[in-house]
Order: C-alpha cells, then sequence, then structure tokens
C-alpha cells in the first residue's frame, strides 16, 4: 500500500488545537496499517508572518503542490489587524486557493441525529439531512477584471465588478458535481439565475450539455438561486448535490451550514484538477470556521469539523469511503453517547477539544 503525504498547516488560534485531534487519527490509521500517511506540518497565516514576514512562504506553497492533500486549521485574529492588507492572514488562504487551482469548494451540510436541536428548524425537516454544495471558487465576480470603483467627473464614484464564466470553467465544476452526485443520491440541483445574467444562460447551457453527454443517469434540475435559498430553509431534503457559481454558493452554503447548527461541525474541502505529481486531484480541507480568538488556547474549540475534513479528504482524495464511514459514524456515536464540546452542549456539561479528539479516536478503536 503506498505512503499518503499529508501537509499540515495548523495556523492561528483554535487552528493548533483541532489540527492535534485531527492528527492523533492519522496516526492512529497509520498505525493500523488501515492507510499509510506521512505529515509535514508547516507555519501559515499569523504564525508565518511572525517567523517569516509573509502569511505564506513560497517554500510552503512548493510542498502544498506536492502533497497529496494538503489541511488548514484556520488562520487570523487581532493581532495581525494592523499587519497591511497583503499581509493578511486570509491572504495565506487565497493563494493557496489559487496557486493549487482548487476551483470545486465542496460543503457538506449533515444534520447529525443527536443534533437535531440545535437546527434553526424544525426537527422533522433537517432530521436525517445529508446535501452537498458544490461551490466554483476560482472565478466569476469575486475574480474577474474589471474590479474598481473609479471617480466619474461630477465628483461621484462607480464600483464595478465583474461576472465571467468560460465554458471550460462551468464545465469542470459541472462534472464534479455530476461526479459526487453519482457516489450520493444520483441527483444534481444547478442554481443560478438565467432570467437576468447572461453567465446564467451559459451555466445552465453547459451544465445540461454536460449532463446529457457524460452523466446522463443523473437526475438533473435547474432552480432559480434565489428559489434555491428559499427552498433550502423550506424543505432542504429535496436536494442531494446543488451545484453554483462563487457568489451563489458563498451565501447557499452558508444557508445550508445554519440547517445544521454549529459552527464546529462543518468541514469542507476544495478540489482541482489532477495533479501530474501525485495522480490526484489538488485538494485543500478545512473547517468552514474561522481562528476562534475568543476561545483559543482554552482547551474549549470543537475539533469536528477539522475531524469531519479528513473523513472528506479519505473519500475524495484517497479513495477510501470505507474508512470515511467509519469515522463519520465514530463521530455520530460520540454524540450520540453525549459527549459536547461548549459549542454543542446547549448548556450540559461540556469536555475539552482534546477529550472530544480521545472520543473519537476511542469509538474508532
Ligand atoms: P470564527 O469562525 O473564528 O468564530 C465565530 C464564532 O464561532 C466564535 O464565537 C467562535 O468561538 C465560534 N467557533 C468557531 N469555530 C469553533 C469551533 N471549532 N468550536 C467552537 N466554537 C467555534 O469567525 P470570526 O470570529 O468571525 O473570525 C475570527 C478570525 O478568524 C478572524 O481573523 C477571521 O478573519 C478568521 N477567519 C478565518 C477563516 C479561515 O481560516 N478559513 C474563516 C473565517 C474567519
Ligand atoms: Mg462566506
Amino acid at each position: 500500500m503506498s505512503t499518503y503525504k499529508l501537509l499540515l498547516l495548523p495556523g492561528d488560534g483554535i487552528g493548533t488545537e483541532i489540527m492535534r485531534e485531527m492528527e492523533k487519527i492519522t496516526q492512529w490509521l497509520t498505525a493500523q496499517g488501515i492507510i499509510f500517511f506521512e505529515t509535514e506540518t508547516d507555519l501559515v497565516g499569523g504564525a508565518s508572518y511572525d517567523a517569516h514576514g509573509t502569511p505564506v512562504t513560497d517554500a510552503v506553497v512548493a510542498q502544498a503542490l506536492k502533497a497529496d492533500a494538503v489541511f488548514m486549521g484556520a488562520v487570523g485574529g487581532p493581532k495581525w489587524a494592523d499587519v497591511g492588507f497583503a499581509n493578511r492572514p486570509e491572504a495565506a488562504l487565497l493563494r493557496l486557493r489559487a496557486d493549487l487551482d482548487v476551483f470545486a469548494n465542496l460543503r457538506p451540510a449533515i444534520c447529525y441525529p443527536a443534533l437535531v436541536g440545535a437546527s434553526s428548524l424544525k426537527p422533522e425537516l433537517v432530521e436525517g439531512l445529508d446535501i452537498l454544495i458544490v461551490r466554483e471558487l476560482t472565478s466569476g465576480v469575486y475574480f474577474r477584471e474589471p474590479k474598481e470603483i473609479v471617480t466619474l467627473e461630477d465628483g461621484s464614484k462607480r464600483a464595478t465588478d465583474t461576472q465571467i464564466y468560460t465554458t471550460g470553467e462551468i464545465e469542470r465544476i459541472a462534472k464534479v458535481a455530476f461526479e459526487l452526485a453519482q457516489q450520493r443520491r444520483n441527483k444534481v440541483s444547478s442554481a443560478e439565475k438565467h432570467n437576468v445574467m447572461a453567465s446564467g444562460i451559459l451555466w445552465k447551457q453547459i451544465v445540461t450539455q454536460v449532463g446529457k453527454e457524460l452523466y446522463p443517469s443523473v437526475e438533473l434540475e435547474h432552480v432559480l438561486a434565489d428559489n434555491c435559498a428559499m427552498q433550502l430553509v423550506r424543505q432542504p431534503k429535496q436536494f442531494d448535490v446543488i451545484v453554483t457559481d462563487n457568489l451563489f454558493g458563498d451565501i447557499l452554503s452558508d444557508v445550508a451550514a445554519m440547517l445544521t447548527g454549529s459552527l464546529g461541525m462543518l468541514p469542507s474541502a476544495s478540489l482541482g484538477n489532477t495533479n501530474p505529481v501525485t495522480g490526484r486531484r489538488f485538494a485543500l480541507y478545512e473547517p468552514v470556521h474561522g481562528s476562534a480568538p475568543d476561545i483559543a488556547g482554552q482547551n474549549a474549540a470543537n475539533p469536528l469539523a477539522m475531524i469531519g475534513s479528513l473523513a472528506m479528504a479519505l473519500r475524495y482524495s484517497f479513495d477510501r469511503g470505507d474508512v470515511a464511514e467509519k469515522l463519520e459514524k465514530a463521530i455520530i456515536n460520540v454524540l450520540a453517547n453525549g459527549t459536547r464540546t461548549r459549542d454543542i452542549a446547549d448548556g450540559a456539561q461540556a469536555v475539552g477539544t482534546s477529550a472530544m479528539g480521545d472520543a473519537v479516536l476511542a469509538e474508532l478503536q
């Protein structure tokens, strides 16, 4: 069996605490011979700025380009509020995403049975919920030019952002969505605004074409993005995979996230093209939450989003859906046993970050 190289970038704040818990699991999996991981750990974000004067060094980017998968904890914090725009810790994330060209951002929204009560929706609407949002991450209105604020002759200003999507960009994200749907419940919902946007017309056309030509057995529906937002809070279980652009995906994935309760529970994956060095897709795994400076260093952070990101890596980078399922089952069982970090305790007795990690490990064993 081959050994996979993981680059771990814990980052700042609770990033280091949650990464430690994830590493307990990679070490155990390796020791058991279930899957072999070799890890390398480096600095990113504010920690990198303090040591090297930049939020991510070229050396770390080079390591990331050779790794089988990259894991990020979280970056940022008040300490680096005044380092300037280019040096802010979050710039590291943007650089890594851009250099790995991880264009497909996967955010599952899974409602754990034990946490049904934490959702903002009625239990019957979220019980058993398991949807996956696939957001285009590297193009669209957040990235395309012109992007500017200009002063006009009369002294007033004009701001421009530009929404552009090409056939190639839509094709590649659509393929990812269809492939994932095939591993799930075989349904893709494509969200855009073809009624008012040219990019929406092309999006709908290309997704339809990719579906017809390459994935005829996957059910495809088109849904206007605003209606999609409404449906997510009305009847979320109608969805399996939702594929959408960068802007709508930003919003829809946050809506979907809150259907499931706590920020500390939400993993994510960002996938790119096949890396010629590894033969696997470029992949960056990270929790959705940030560095939580308010609870950093207190052994209070919930490590489950980070551990859930490892489960995603097992499934999407290493083709070990069997191990991913075991790990996810361990998380479900730990929660069912009543083990809670403070963020999901709802007033009940809470355990610390390391105890939660240990509980997942014990459950795996
Ligand atoms: P945040 O996600 O760090 O925290 C928001 C709230 O959720 C806080 O009350 C925090 O204690 C809680 N929380 C977050 N993750 C948790 C966990 N695993 N367990 C328990 N509670 C958790 O967002 P915030 O406060 O807006 O940002 C803090 C810093 O993180 C900022 O510098 C921000 O720029 C950065 N950030 C970094 C991200 C990343 O690295 N991907 C993403 C979002 C924010
Ligand atoms: Mg967002």
